[in-house]
Order: structure tokens, then sequence, then C-alpha cells
């Protein structure tokens, strides 16, 4: 039966390997199913981390929702696949994405109402952000960027933060995501930081990039299935 829910789509690109957009997608993607959401992750890289991640999470005993849905997709397929996931009755789509994937990237950015671009703190790094945010602009997509695997023992991320909101002016994410094990070590059990260890400081970080994200990209709130913590 198809659900009239409007389905907001968030893509989290980066033009580089490595920065965080796998981990971003299935943490986040977490965050989105505790705060009630049907979610689901459209795993658009062919080296398919987000659906090797799910399958580590069905064998997993120790995942607290059937959400998310993970689907890999080939970009030509991307808006048979997103009607598909709207017709299932879901209300949030991570995109995963491929880096160096120009035109899957414009059929993304097509699709998505929010870009949200990982980047680490170093200044190589932060330079590929730019290829990223022009395709945002072109389409007239909101975008925000947000430091991952930032160093916890130095001041890297600020400097990192200071240079991208004086020199590029591109908006930031509130929330810094440091370098914590508890990220690779959730990736490597399908689970997200919030259930591995839903105490700890990369949980924290997590929650708090999850409510930056709902306020700026207006993601409502569902209660369905929310139950008291
Ligand atoms: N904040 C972080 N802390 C620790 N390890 C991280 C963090 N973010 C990413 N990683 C690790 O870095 C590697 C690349 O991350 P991944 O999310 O797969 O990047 P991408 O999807 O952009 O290629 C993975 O091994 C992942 O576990
Ligand atoms: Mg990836």
């Amino acid at each position: 039966m198809s659900n009239s829910k409007p389905l907001k789509i968030i893509a989290i690109m980066a033009q580089k390997g490595g920065v965080g957009k796998t981990t971003l997608s299935t943490n986040l993607a977490i965050a989105a199913a505790q705060a009630g959401h049907r979610v689901a992750i459209l795993d658009m890289d062919d080296q398919r981390s987000a659906e090797y991640w799910a399958v580590l999470r069905q064998r997993s005993g120790q995942a607290q929702s059937a959400f998310p849905t993970v689907r890999g997709e080939v970009p030509s397929m991307l808006d048979r696949a997103i009607s598909e996931i709207r017709h299932d009755g879901h209300d949030l789509l991570f995109i995963d994405t491929a880096p160096n994937a120009a035109r899957a990237a414009k059929a993304i950015a097509t699709a998505a109402d929010f870009i949200l671009i990982p980047t680490k703190p170093g200044a190589l790094d932060i330079r590929s952000i730019e290829e990223t945010m022009e395709i945002a602009d072109f389409y007239g997509k909101p975008a925000a960027v947000v430091l991952n695997d930032a160093p916890t023992n130095s001041n890297l991320a600020e400097q990192a933060a200071q240079f991208i909101a004086d020199v590029h002016k591109y908006p930031l994410a509130e929330e810094v995501i440091c370098n914590r094990v508890a990220f690779s070590k959730a990736i490597g059990s399908g689970l997200g930081v919030l259930e591995l260890e839903p105490s700890g400081k990369a949980a924290d970080e997590i929650r708090g990039l999850y409510d930056w994200l709902a306020r700026t990209a207006g993601l409502n709130k569902t209660n369905s299935g929310r139950k008291a913590a």
C-alpha cells in the first residue's frame, strides 16, 4: 500500500574517498530510526560498504531497529529506487555516494533536499569540498560541510572550521565528529555508535549532528514506534 508521507532525501556527498560518507550515513540513519523515522539508505558506491554493513547488521543480535532499510543501486536506476523507497512508506532517505562520481553526483544532487559534505580537517581534504559545493550550488540545493575524523589532541578541527567559514564561506555543521574507535567498531558490527556505546563520546557527537541536521534540513519527527528511553 502506498504511503503519502513526504520523503526527505539527504545526500552524503564528497568527491574524496575515506572521509566518512558511509560512517555518517549509517550512524545518522540509526539516529533517525531512534527518532521514529522510517529511514532507508541507498548505497550508490559500487564498493557497497553500506550494504555490507546491513548484512553484518542482520547477523548481529544487537541491532535495536528494523530500520534502516539498506539497498544498493546503480546510478541509472536512482529515480526508480527513490520512488520504490517512497512507495514502501519510508519518510527519510540517506544517499551514501561514491567518490569521483561526477555524473551520478548530478543525478543525486537533483534528487536531494539537502547535501551533507563530510571532510577530514586537513588542508588537502578541505580543498576537495569545493567541487561538491559547486554541484550543490548549481542545482540550488542547501548544503553544509561536516568535519569528521578530527584528532582529539589538537586544535586542527577548530582551525579547519575557521578556514572553511572565513575563506570558503561555506555553512558548517555545528557538531564536529572526532576520530573515535567506536566508529570503526560499530561499522564492523553492523551497528551505529548509538547502539554500540550509547553513553560514549561518539554517540554524543552523532546525537548532536543529527539534532543539528533535523533542525537545518527540516526533518519532521514522527512518533511511530518511538519509545521513551
Ligand atoms: N570519526 C571517525 N573515527 C574513526 N574512524 C573513522 C571515522 N570516520 C571514518 N572512519 C574510518 O575511516 C574509514 C573510511 O570511512 P568511510 O565512512 O568508509 O569513508 P567513505 O565512505 O567516505 O569512503 C573507515 O575505516 C571508517 O571506519
Ligand atoms: Mg563509503
